[in-house]
């Protein structure tokens, strides 16, 4: 067998699901009662920014009742323990992988504890509700604040980083993710093309299962964990 020295993990809402917050797609997820055209495009934000604050508020608020799960801290763990390189992509905006010790976190789809101002584009953490009141701290604009998050029809954060290390591992695992979203459903191909082995956690399989060279079917903190132990 090859040497193992880089991993890329790409992770989604499945790996927060047994932490409390709810998915996209599955039975009673986050869009329902809400159109994502609604709360999570820039034309919703424009045409109804009290709405789309008031979403991302409760949201950002709700981080305040979770705790990371066992596959987050099993990943904080390999990150930390495993002699080579662990790169961490998650296309979830809550802090549950840095609670659960992971670092360096790629945060592609943006981050609910960010913000930025739509007037000087001014970045900065933010633990607080934002409202159409918020003035920008850099630029004082008031309503410029936005929460940081990628939304449909805006480019995901550092591709070119998440391509080189997908062109540069060896292993790409995908967690909790229904691969219904490009680019991050197009990983499997670009690792693979270049080289890597390629693997799917997820609870069921995914639209994108068939690319994957092998995939495991059950919870994320059954299968991540024993995943984990497996490798260190
Ligand atoms: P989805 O809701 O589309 O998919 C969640 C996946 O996790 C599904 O395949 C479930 O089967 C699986 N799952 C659910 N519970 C699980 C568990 N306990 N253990 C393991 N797997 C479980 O969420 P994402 O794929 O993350 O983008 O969605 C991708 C993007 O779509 C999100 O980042 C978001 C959304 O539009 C933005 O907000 C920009």
């Amino acid at each position: 067998m090859s040497t193992l020295e880089n991993i890329v993990i790409l992770t989604g809402a499945g790996i927060s699901a047994e932490s409390g917050i709810q998915t996209f797609r599955d039975a009673g997820g986050l869009w329902e009662g809400h159109a994502v055209e609604q709360v999570a495009t820039p034309e919703g934000f424009a045409a109804d920014p009290v709405l789309v604050h008031r979403f991302y508020n409760l949201r950002r608020a709700a981080l305040g009742t979770v705790e990371p799960n066992a596959a987050h801290i099993a990943l904080g763990k390999l990150q930390s323990e495993f002699p080579g390189q662990v790169t961490l992509v998650t296309q979830n905006v809550d802090d549950l992988h840095e609670r659960g010790g992971a670092s360096d976190v790629i945060h592609m789809h943006g981050e609910l504890l960010s913000a930025f101002c739509t007037a000087c584009n001014y970045r900065w953490r933010e633990a607080e509700d934002l409202t159409v009141e918020t003035a920008c701290p850099a630029c004082q604009t008031v309503g410029g604040p936005r929460p940081d998050i990628v939304w449909f029809g805006e480019m995901p954060y550092e591709m070119d980083r998440i391509e080189r290390a997908l062109q540069n591992c060896d292993l790409f695992v995908s967690i909790g993710t229904s691969g219904a979203v490009y680019p991050a459903a197009g990983f499997v191909h670009l690792a693979k093309t270049c080289g890597a082995r390629t693997l799917e956690l997820n609870l069921e399989p995914s639209q994108g299962s068939g690319a994957f060279r092998e995939a495991r079917h059950g919870s994320a903190t059954q299968l991540v964990p024993e995943w984990v132990d497996s490798l260190l």
